[in-house]
């Protein structure tokens, strides 16, 4: 009987968790449901066939200082063009992803509800990010905080001086992982692994499969748990009955 319960409950907890595999983070501009959006713009064309993102938003990721969040690449400087790229890639990734279900967390911020951490980032990604920025300039390592928004845009603080890229970020992990507070995880993995996330793809969302393999692990390691809870259980009872 304990192990049709059992079975029952993990069962339950499967299909509790399939809709983390489609869906979007409650955060400042993401969709309620995923879902096609035939006028994506730009960078943000690969996520037409299922999106979290408007076709606003994919238009606004691509300009400066824009209505999303305001933020300024510029912060030190002109941002070169082949650094900003990957930026913009890097916010139709985020306003766009309809799998990013396994590392999204609840947070406590006047801006946003969710939003993810540790993503394992392919490796030619935050590679080719790192080396088409390395000979830019900016004054922080998270840009997630420590602004001086007095003016309505981000400026750098007084205390932070603008610096070569690779002194902010000596390495492509400490500026992957460090950027968006730990947004990313800096992996080794390889884009044919099929196990890391890729912010770079054209065709088909290879990230629905990524998310299905970290999902299908973490379940697995939840049920196992889950059900030694229960054994334990049904043994330490059977000793106290005997
Ligand atoms: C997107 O929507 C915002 C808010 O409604 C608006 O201010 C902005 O001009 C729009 N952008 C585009 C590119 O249509």
């Amino acid at each position: 009987m304990w192990v049709q319960l059992s079975l029952l409950l993990v069962l339950f907890s499967g299909t509790l968790s399939l809709d983390k595999l489609n869906m979007c983070m409650d955060a400042k501009h993401h969709k309620v449901e995923p879902g096609p959006e035939g006028k994506l713009y730009g960078q943000c064309t690969p996520w037409r066939d299922n999106a979290c993102c408007t076709a606003n938003t994919s238009e606004e990721a691509h300009a400066d200082n824009s209505y999303l969040y305001n933020f300024n690449w510029d912060h030190c400087g002109f941002m070169s063009k082949k650094c900003r790229e990957h930026f913009v890639q890097d916010t139709c990734f985020y306003e766009c992803s309809p799998h990013l279900g396994p590392w999204i967390q609840k947070v406590d911020q006047s801006w946003r509800k969710e939003r993810i951490v540790d993503v394992p980032l392919c490796v030619e990604d935050c590679h080719t990010w790192w080396e088409d920025c390395k000979e830019d300039f900016t004054c922080k390592t998270d840009w997630h905080k420590g602004w001086d928004w007095s003016s309505g845009i981000n400026k750098c603080p007084d205390q932070s001086k603008c610096r070569k890229w690779t002194e902010i970020y000596p390495t492509p992990k400490s500026m992957c992982e460090q950027i968006w507070s730990n947004s990313y995880l800096y992996t080794s993995l390889s884009k044919t692994s099929g196990r890391c996330v890729q912010l770079w793809f054209t065709g088909p969302n290879p990230n629905r499969k990524v998310a299905e393999y970290y999902l299908n692990n973490a379940q697995q390691h939840q049920s196992f748990a889950f059900t030694m809870l229960l054994f334990l259980a049904f043994a330490s009872l059977s000793v106290v009955m005997s």
